[in-house]
C-alpha cells in the first residue's frame, strides 16, 4: 500500500460519516432514486497508479462532466473557431441561466454552462445525425477510458428528455440568434444522451488523465491532444467547471475541475494524476458537497494545487 493509496482511504473513512449531506438533484426526475449514500473516489497517477476507495467502481450519471469531453471533440473537430460561438469567461451565474444570453447576443459566457454546452454539442453535431454524435461522444469516452463497458443510461436521458424545459427554452433561444446549425430538438437529443453517460469514478479517472499528462493519456501512449490544448481545457476547468461555485473551488481546491449534478466531479492535477469523485448530495451551486471537500483534504495532503 502507497502512500497515497492510504490517503485516499483516510479522506474516504473520515468524510463517509457525513455521507447523505446536500440535496440530491431531482429536477432530473431519475437523478432523484440514487442513494445519497454512495461515496467513491479514484485517483489514477500519471505513473499509471489507481487508488480507489468506496463506490469507486460504481457507474453514475456524469452529466456536466461530460461538457469536457464534447469540448475537446469540438476542438479537435473545428479548432479555435469554436471561439466565434461560445466565450472563455466565468458567468457569474447558475448553470442554467438565461439572463446573460440575451445581453450578450447568443455568445454563451462559456463551454460549461447549460448553454454554452449546448452550443458545443451542435458543433459535435456537424455532418452527423444525432445518433451518429452520440456513438462519436460514447467511442471517445471508451478510447479515452480504455474500457469497452461505457454506457448511455437510457432512462436518465429519457427523464431529461421529458423534463428538459429550460434547455429547450436556452437551445431556442441560442436558435433565434442564429447561434446554433441545427434544430434544438436535435442537438438536446446529444445533448441528453451526452449527459446520461454512465461512469464510474475510476473510468473518469483514467477518462481525464491525457490532461494530466499534457494531452497523452499515459497509459494508453495516445495523443489526445496537443500540450497547449491540454493546458487551455484545464485553465477553463480551472475558471468556469463549477459554475458560479469557481472561485471557491479554486480557492479550497486549487485544480482544474469538473463537476455534474449526478454529484460527480473530475479533477486534473497536472503532471500528476486525474481524480475522480462521487457522491450524490450537491450543494447550493449544484456541485457535489461530499466530493468538493473531498477534493479539498486531497489537495492539501498531496500538495497538488497548481498554486
Ligand atoms: O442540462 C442539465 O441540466 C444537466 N443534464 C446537466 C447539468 C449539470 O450537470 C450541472 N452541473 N453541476
Amino acid at each position: 500500500m502507497t502512500d497515497l493509496q492510504a490517503i485516499v482511504e483516510e479522506i474516504h473513512a473520515s468524510l463517509s460519516p457525513r455521507r447523505g449531506e446536500g440535496k440530491v438533484a431531482d429536477y432530473i426526475p431519475q437523478l432523484a432514486h440514487v442513494d445519497p449514500q454512495k461515496f467513491g473516489m479514484a485517483v489514477v497517477t500519471v505513473d499509471g497508479e489507481t487508488h480507489l476507495a468506496g463506490d469507486a467502481e460504481e457507474a453514475f450519471s456524469i452529466q456536466s462532466i461530460s461538457k469536457v469531453f464534447t469540448l475537446t471533440l469540438a476542438l479537435g473537430k473545428h479548432g479555435e473557431s469554436i471561439w466565434k460561438r461560445v466565450g472563455r469567461e466565468p458567468s457569474g451565474s447558475a448553470f442554467n441561466s438565461i439572463v446573460q444570453l440575451e445581453y450578450e447576443g447568443g455568445i454563451p459566457r462559456n463551454p460549461f454552462i447549460n448553454a454554452g454546452a449546448i452550443a458545443i454539442t451542435d458543433l459535435v453535431l456537424a455532418g452527423h445525425t444525432p445518433k451518429e454524435a452520440i456513438g462519436e461522444i460514447v467511442r471517445f469516452l471508451r478510447y479515452l477510458a480504455d474500457e469497452d463497458d461505457i454506457i448511455v443510461d437510457q432512462a436518465v436521458a429519457r427523464s431529461e428528455q421529458a423534463t428538459g424545459f429550460r434547455n429547450f427554452a436556452l437551445a431556442n433561444f441560442l436558435r433565434s440568434f442564429g447561434k446554433l446549425d441545427h434544430a434544438a430538438e436535435l442537438v438536446l437529443g446529444v445533448y441528453f444522451h451526452q449527459c446520461a453517460l454512465a461512469m464510474s469514478c475510476r473510468q473518469l479517472a483514467r477518462a481525464g488523465l491525457f490532461l494530466a499528462n499534457s494531452g497523452t493519456n499515459p497509459l494508453t501512449g495516445h495523443r489526445v491532444v496537443s500540450h497547449m490544448r491540454a493546458r487551455r481545457i484545464n485553465a477553463l476547468m480551472l475558471t468556469c467547471g463549477h459554475y458560479d461555485g469557481s472561485g471557491d473551488f479554486a480557492y479550497r481546491v486549487g485544480l482544474p475541475g469538473k463537476s455534474g449534478v449526478g454529484g460527480g466531479i473530475l479533477a486534473v492535477a497536472p503532471g500528476k494524476a486525474s481524480v475522480a469523485v462521487w457522491s450524490p448530495g450537491l450543494n447550493e451551486n449544484g456541485n457535489s458537497l461530499i466530493g468538493s471537500l473531498a477534493l479539498e483534504m486531497l489537495a492539501a495532503r498531496t500538495g497538488w494545487s497548481v498554486f
